[in-house]
């Protein structure tokens, strides 16, 4: 029996499941949390990574996608459909691979990350790219989950919300027991940081935890409806994974940040892009360009002068950064084309 058992096994007493439900699993869970101390110099904070890109499909989204699949299979559903911005699909097509699940995807077309599409692929579903965006994607798999017997795994489902505040616990306990003061999310559907704060929150039911951190969700400013109180009918962002202009769990996102007085701020794409570039050069951790959003976010709210000097600070980095090769290689470092020759290498080293 292997010493982590998956996110269900781990926290099955906070987890809606019975002796009887048929857990379907690949021990997602237990990501790394990573002191960072470059940028823990930077903002005066005691900063730690959170690197969900460590989950075996490479985001987040396996929490809550083990534990929506493995619900599925309790409700005897033969398949499953999500709209995504590609995390999402590549997880549900994992997971409904090993269940034996048919897997239907929707994706806005030509904004999907390369290394998510191929995820999909390779795992069986059955892809379709449409003319839209996420959000009618979206709206097109709440159709077909109201007339087919096909169970929507998007964050509209209650189980991938349960499945993903066990994040929450695992920060609690890897600090050992301490809580953070601050918590920085990317928000996108604002499914994450709605499961995150009942996390929290629940953590603190049980009497685990005193107190609760102040949830800085950050949205990007192209796709910042949130933010700007209206939805965004044309959201644009380099940050593909966050580009949603009417989250669905929009209320809740408001409420976590009200709740825990904490903030809904949106960072730009070059504020985006300085993180992304940031975190594998000066921390060695390479996440997707939605991640860096909730570093770049820290930033901000350090820069703004809003940061408690010698704060716990926490930054989930939700995706890997191999799922967007295409955006690291457009940053524009080169490499170099010299002849098999000791001599070519010393001279561009200047040795
Ligand atoms: N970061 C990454 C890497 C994501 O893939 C997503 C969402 C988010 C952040 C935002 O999380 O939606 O819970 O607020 N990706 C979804 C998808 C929409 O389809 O993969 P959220």
């Amino acid at each position: 029996m292997p010493t982590w058992r998956g996110i269900i096994e781990e926290y099955r007493e906070f987890l809606p499941v019975t002796d009887k439900t048929p857990i379907v699993t690949f021990g997602e869970g237990n990501t790394p949390l990573i002191f960072a101390k470059n940028l823990s110099k930077e903002t005066e904070c005691e900063v730690y990574l959170k690197f969900e890109g460590a989950n075996p499909t490479g985001s987040f989204k396996d929490r809550g996608m083990c534990m929506a699949i493995t619900k599925t299979v309790e409700k005897g559903f033969k398949a499953v459909i999500c709209a995504s911005t590609g995390n999402t699909s590549a997880s549900a097509a994992a997971y409904a691979a090993r269940a034996g699940l048919d897997c239907i995807v929707i994706i806005p077309k030509g904004k999907i990350a390369l290394g998510k599409l191929s995820q999909a692929i390779m795992h069986g579903a059955k892809v379709f790219e449409v003319d839209g965006n996420f959000d009618q994607a979206l709206e097109l798999v709440v159709k077909m989950g109201e007339k087919y017997p096909i169970d929507i795994v998007n964050s509209i489902n209650p189980f991938r919300i349960e499945g993903q505040k066990t994040g929450a616990f695992e920060i609690v306990n890897q600090l050992n027991g301490r809580v953070p003061d601050y918590h920085f999310i990317p928000v996108g559907n604002a499914g994450n940081i709605t499961a995150y704060w009942k996390g929290y929150k629940e953590y603190k039911d049980k009497g685990k935890i005193k107190s609760l951190p102040k949830m800085m969700g950050f949205q990007a400013a192209g796709s910042a409806p949130i933010v700007l109180g209206h939805p965004i009918e044309k959201p644009e962002t380099i940050a593909t994974a966050i580009r949603i202009g009417n989250p669905a769990s929009w209320k809740q996102a408001e409420a976590a940040r009200d709740e825990s007085c904490g903030t809904i701020d949106m960072v730009t794409d070059d504020e985006i892009l300085e993180s992304y570039r940031y975190l594998p050069s000066k921390e060695g951790i390479f996440c997707e360009p939605a991640s860096a959003a909730s570093v770049a976010g820290l930033k901000k709210t350090f820069k703004a002068g809003k940061l408690k000097k010698g704060s716990l600070v926490i930054c989930i980095l939700t995706g890997h950064g191999l799922k967007d090769p295409d955006c690291a290689i457009n940053q524009g470092a080169k490499t170099y084309k010299v002849p098999c020759k000791v001599e070519a290498i010393v001279k561009e080293l200047g040795y």
